[in-house]
């Protein structure tokens, strides 16, 4: 691959999430394009104007698509089905909605889909997947390169460390990674089963039997999930401060406004909806808690690697950014670790993390350490001359 002084040339780098697809430019500081990884089917479409004169026109305006994608879709939300892609590994929502943001970046005509492009990828990602995605960028496309690249790595190249344990809590996985001196092991990671949409879930259930009988407010995961990511917290002793919210502690409370007109008072809920996290159970997930799983990976290294991996306990992904949630880690670690080990103990919670994958990538491009690993589409004879025009795919896409 040859370097370029030329920006609109430079590697795009894309973490295509299960909540959120980010996109930009290798060198940047931040993805260019931060999108909910979401489409609706306009076919679900319930009021036809025929039916309720001028009622299509003011929902749908003039569209004509099949679908809509990200910020488009969202906008739809209260009359069609938000359906996310990522979840139901629609690659030919994936294609659209890639194509639909690329084209925001007002790359210029004889320069599109000539880019190398990097793709974030968590160690969990299929083969099968990643070759769904070479048929994307290469055949449909036909970018003339393409890098799957570690999340892992990426996240500990933001702190500039060569070893570190890397916990990602996203929106529908969470996992628990080790690099030590540059080494990664597969044996030393872990599929942690409690994610964001979990607690987006528990904290419904909260809020539900919390109310009871008095169902005068409507509540969806989508308003929970606003709710939770506005007023989470995480702390110290849960169960004391819920017995002591009980007992007329008003610390906790918050008002929420809810679509409705109606108004919410939560408390308690705001810290229980993470105590799943430290112990599945309470959602009836047979599981150990997110501390004791980092224990074990970290002990499935040889002990003198322990210290300094402990000192490198690196936070990233959106649910993550639950206030407290670092101390709290801190404080549940130190009961699977001797005195001597405790005091290293260092949970990093960066800010920013929430996007660290993507940002650490742009960090290793700017280091030149990308150098590695890229693939050639077996399409282009020679991707470092110019490519052929557009193929038919890509106008299919317009
Ligand atoms: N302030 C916040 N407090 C708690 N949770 C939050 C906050 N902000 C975002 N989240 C949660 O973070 C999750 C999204 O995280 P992230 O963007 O890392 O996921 P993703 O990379 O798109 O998905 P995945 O990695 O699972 O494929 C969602 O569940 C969201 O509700
Ligand atoms: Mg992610």
């Amino acid at each position: 691959m040859s370097d370029t002084d030329n920006d609109q040339l430079l590697p795009l780098i894309l973490d295509i999430g299960c909540n959120n697809f980010r996109m930009g430019w290798a060198g940047g500081d931040f993805p260019d394009i931060i999108a909910p990884s979401v489409y609706v089917d306009i076919s679900d479409y319930l009021f036809k104007s025929d039916i309720i004169n001028g009622l299509g026109d003011i929902f749908l305006n003039t569209n004509t698509q099949a679908h809509l994608v990200g910020h488009d879709a969202l906008k739809y939300k209260s009359i069609l089905k938000i359906r996310e892609f990522r979840k139901e590994n629609n690659y030919n929502i994936l294609l659209k909605f890639f194509y639909h943001y690329y084209q925001q970046l007002n790359i210029s005509e004889e320069l599109r889909f000539k880019q190398p492009i990097i793709i974030i990828t968590p160690f969990y990602k299929s083969e099968l997947e990643k070759t769904k995605l070479q048929e994307i960028y290469f055949n449909l496309l036909n970018f003339p390169y393409l890098l799957f690249l570690s999340e892992s790595q990426a996240i500990l190249s933001t702190l500039q460390k060569s070893s570190g344990v890397i916990v990602n809590i996203g929106e529908s996985n969470t996992y628990i990674s080790t690099i030590f001196h540059g080494f990664t092991n597969i044996m030393a990671r872990d599929m942690f089963p409690i994610t964001g949409k979990d607690l987006t879930s528990y904290l419904l259930n909260l809020i539900l039997s919390k109310i009871g009988a008095i169902k005068n407010i409507y509540l969806d995961i989508a308003i929970t999930k606003e709710i939770k990511e506005r007023l989470s917290l995480c702390i110290l002793d849960p169960t004391g401060e819920n017995k002591r919210v009980k007992e007329g502690l008003t610390k906790y409370d918050r008002i929420v406004d809810l679509p409705d007109g109606t108004k919410l008072k939560l408390n308690s809920e705001r810290f229980l909806l993470s105590e799943p996290l430290f112990n599945p159970k309470i959602i009836h997930v047979d599981y150990i808690g997110l501390a004791e799983a980092i224990s074990k990976v970290i002990k499935t290294w040889d002990r003198e690697n322990w210290e300094e991996l402990l000192s490198n306990v690196i936070l990233s992904g959106g649910s993550s950014l639950i206030p407290g949630l670092s101390e709290r880690l801190k404080v549940e670690l130190q009961k699977y670790f001797s005195e001597k080990l405790k005091n290293k103990i260092k949970v990093v919670a960066a800010s920013g993390r929430e996007n660290m994958g993507w940002i650490g990538a742009s960090i290793l491009y700017s280091k030149n350490q990308l150098k590695k690993g890229w693939l050639n589409n077996p399409n282009l004879q020679d991707p470092d001359q110019e490519q052929n025009d557009q193929t038919s795919s890509q106008n299919e896409l317009k």
